[in-house]
């Protein structure tokens, strides 16, 4: 099925990474799925009367020079990206441009995403002409200063804004209310996977609580060989994320009355190894006591591949993200940023924000 709307989604993509690769393949790999079919990863093939096929890039913008200049369905492919090749992306007519630098590129990836000689464009005025409505951020983590420069390049453009990255800006009020003033809609911050860690880790704090255990010690350790596991190396880019993947958990746990200190959770990522490529390794531990204060643990692992395993859940993003434009919402959404993001201005529990997605829909979609 196309639109019932015969209207696409005009969307601009901020770093041409791994993310973006999984998200444009998608939607490659997708185009004909019909309407019953089962898409592992989305809600609904259709969604809200939007199909996975209707999203158009309009704009790229990336910095390293092994992508930009180039067509987006080439600059996908380009090394450092190194996620599973799972579709064949035809030339798309749309050249990767070369957006502000700022603090996107760091000391552990400068050696890999040599920056590109070109000069960089006016981003506003590049919106602007692509007629995109929408904004999708995938810069690296810590990329404070350039997020906040393509945030307000979309306020100035008139786009709305996904942020898929652990800097706040959905969850941070003053820019909430920035985009508000604006009229314009924003989901955020730092997306959350299909089946990855975070939900994992959730899921599981869910289940001990509800089984009347007391969380008293957790873990959750992460490597993998992509460029975000290597930028992360950096541990001073890292405060947002620990933060963004840490109340992730403890919201559960404060949700149901429940404390752990802060010395008895550690949520991050852990180490860089080559080898993994985009393949993420997570390590999770549960430390409690049953019944008579007898002590239990669990243990697990959990492997997958980092790029795709959230590209689903984008593609479902930028249709709530349209729905919000076609209805005129402004400031931060909070429905699908509580389901779709670690860190939404509010966290509520998975299954009930799924079900408050499926309303979303049934109010706003056509
Ligand atoms: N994989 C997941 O499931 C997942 C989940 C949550 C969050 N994220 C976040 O999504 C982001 C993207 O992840 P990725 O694996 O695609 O990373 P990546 O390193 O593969 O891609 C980042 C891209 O941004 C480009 N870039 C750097 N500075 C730039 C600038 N100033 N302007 C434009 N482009 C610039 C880089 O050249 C690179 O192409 C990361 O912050 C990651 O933590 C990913």
């Amino acid at each position: 099925m196309k639109s019932r709307n015969n209207d696409k989604i005009r969307l601009a993509v901020v770093g041409v990474g791994n993310c973006t690769s999984s998200l444009i393949q998608g939607i490659e790999y997708y185009k004909n799925a019909r309407k019953d079919d089962f898409v592992p990863g989305v809600m609904h093939v259709d969604f809200g009367g939007y199909h996975i096929d209707d999203i158009e890039v309009v704009a790229a913008f990336d910095v390293d020079e092994k992508k930009v200049g180039k067509d987006l369905a080439e600059a996908i492919y380009a090394e450092p990206n190194n996620t599973t090749v799972f579709a064949q992306v035809p030339p798309t007519g749309i050249t990767v441009r070369k957006g502000k630098v700022l603090d996107g590129v760091a000391k552990y990836t400068a050696d890999v995403v040599p920056i590109s000689k070109q000069k960089e464009v006016d981003v506003v005025k590049v919106l602007r002409e692509s007629g995109a409505e929408a904004v999708i951020n995938f810069l690296p983590v810590g990329s404070q200063q350039a997020t906040e420069f393509y945030a307000q390049a979309a306020i100035d453009a008139g786009c709305g804004f996904i942020n898929c990255i652990p800097v706040f800006i959905a969850s941070n009020d003053a820019w909430a209310e920035k985009f508000k003033t604006a009229g314009l809609p924003v989901i955020g911050d730092d997306i959350k996977a299909q089946v990855g860690a975070t939900i994992t880790h959730r899921t599981l704090v869910n289940l001990f609580l509800d089984r009347g255990m007391k969380i008293e010690r957790t873990y959750q350790l992460n490597t993998g060989g992509n460029t975000d596991f290597m930028n992360m190396l950096e541990r001073d880019r890292l405060a947002s994320k620990k933060l963004s993947k840490t109340k992730s958990v403890t919201s559960m746990i404060e949700a149901r009355g429940q404390h752990i200190d802060e010395e008895n959770i550690h949520v991050g990522p852990s180490d860089y190894v080559p080898w993994q490529k985009d393949n993420k390794v997570c390590f999770l531990r549960i430390e409690s006591k049953h019944f008579g204060d007898v002590p239990m643990n669990l243990e697990l692992r959990l492997s997958v591949e980092d790029s795709p395993n959230s590209a689903g859940v984008a593609i479902d993003s930028i249709r709530c993200m349209k729905l919000a434009l076609n209805n005129k919402l402004s400031g931060a959404i909070i429905e699908p940023a509580a389901y779709f993001q670690k860190h939404p201005p509010k966290q509520i529990e998975d299954r009930e924000a799924r079900q408050l997605v499926e309303d979303f829909i049934a109010t706003y979609g056509n």
